[in-house]
């Protein structure tokens, strides 16, 4: 696929992975993206998870039309871009490494000691590299979404290859390399985002305020389709998600339930919401669902509802991992209400409240819900208030 005259995307589609990073599951598949520049020297960005290594090492042939590339950039050394390095290396003999000192000192790591000594150019903030026509040059872009990153600008193309940030989960086979207007890029680009990079949004910021006085006409990511319309959306939505604002009005009730008391709670709460005007309700079981979903969701909108089952003096598990994903990744900014069951002592509402403390800028409802075992009068009442206060807003 031709990005422009001299740029050539060469990336793959793994259809196989079962879960990305270990954790998140993927049902459509995940791409791994590189790009090729054709100029009086030639330069590969990034390499793909080691899998692809003969299908990538392929695509670029064919893309140089049989020539070797002079440079290989590293942008990030996560392998699934950094793990078809070594092949990459020994198919071209006199190819060189552009990356930052950190990626070496990782490649030698993961390499078992092999770190390029005689084949690399260590660049950093502010370096460039002279292709030709074009000159590349390189922006630090630490914990987005590990130390050693860096980001590069082709100044002649208008061209931001901006390593995982504004990339999204999913395959690139299905709905072309470029973004589409059916393609609802934000829905997979929000739960990537707030999955891997959502705990470093003071280091997402400070990279877009460095790019933000670039003239950028792409953006081409390591993971989705390249971005070249209605830029101003795409950077406008990272700077919502990085600052920590909520994105949309409504609320959203992460639950447990054990034996379907809290959930008729919930759903109870969810209709009386709707029927209160409330913009967006979601709702999500946080034993059933998707987690990073789950996390996504509490991320987006202005108020989340906390709700589940005291269990062994504590709160039950799926709750005690949905809040410690929420603090891990500075969850704040929002309004939150709790939802408690206990059939003896119960204790959950206090539990979640202590493990919330030191989020900043919660604003909490003065309406709470204890449910004992099951729903009765008293806790209908109560969770009435809590419609009522939580629907004023809106
Ligand atoms: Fe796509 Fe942080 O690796």
């Amino acid at each position: 696929m031709v990005i422009t005259n001299d740029i050539k995307y060469v990336g793959v589609n793994d259809h196989d992975i079962d879960l990305f990073e270990g954790h998140y599951i993927v049902p459509e598949g995940m791409a791994y993206n590189s790009y090729v520049i054709c100029d009086e020297k030639s330069c590969v960005m990034d390499s793909v998870d080691g899998g692809f290594a003969d299908e990538w090492i392929g695509k670029v042939k064919d893309a140089l039309c049989g020539k070797a590339p002079d440079y290989l950039i590293i942008q990030h050394m996560e392998p699934d871009h950094s793990g078809s390095i070594k092949a990459f290396m020994d198919e071209f003999g006199a190819t060189k490494i552009v990356s930052s000192q950190k990626s070496f000192t990782m490649m030698s790591n993961f390499f078992e000691g092999e770190d390029f000594a005689d084949r690399r150019i260590v660049v950093k903030e502010g370096d460039s590299l002279e292709l030709g026509s074009h000159t590349l040059s390189f922006i630090a872009a630490p914990m987005v979404h590990w130390p050693e990153v860096i980001m590069t600008y082709d100044s002649k193309d208008k061209l931001l290859f901006s390593a995982d940030a504004f990339g999204r989960f999913g395959a690139l086979d299905e709905v072309g390399e470029t973004v589409r207007e059916d393609d609802d890029w934000a829905c997979e680009a929000r739960r990537y985002y707030f999955g891997i990079v959502g705990k470093y949004g003071a280091q997402t910021q400070a990279v877009l305020k460095k790019i933000a006085n670039l003239e950028i006409e792409q953006i081409c990511s390591l993971h989705g389709p390249v971005i070249n319309e209605n830029l101003d959306y795409y950077l406008g939505i990272y700077d919502i998600w990085s600052s920590y604002k909520s994105e949309s009005q409504g609320v959203v009730i992460a639950y447990t339930s054990v034996y379907g008391n809290t959930k008729k709670a919930v759903e109870s709460l969810a209709e009386r919401l709707k029927e209160l005007g409330v913009p967006r309700v979601e709702m999500t079981d946080l034993a059933r669902d998707d987690m990073a979903e789950a996390v996504e969701y509490a991320f987006r909108h202005d108020t989340v509802v906390f709700a589940t089952t005291t269990f062994n003096n504590d709160v039950f598990p799926y709750m005690r991992e949905f809040i410690h994903s929420l603090t891990e990744r500075n969850f704040q900014n929002k309004r939150v209400a709790f939802i408690e069951n206990g059939s003896w002592a119960p204790a959950a509402g206090k539990i979640m409240k202590g493990m919330l403390e030191n989020c900043k800028g919660l604003i909490y409802a003065e309406n709470e819900v204890k449910i004992l075992s099951a729903l009765n009068d008293e806790s209908r009442a109560q969770l009435e208030a809590l419609a009522k206060e939580l629907a004023e807003i809106y």
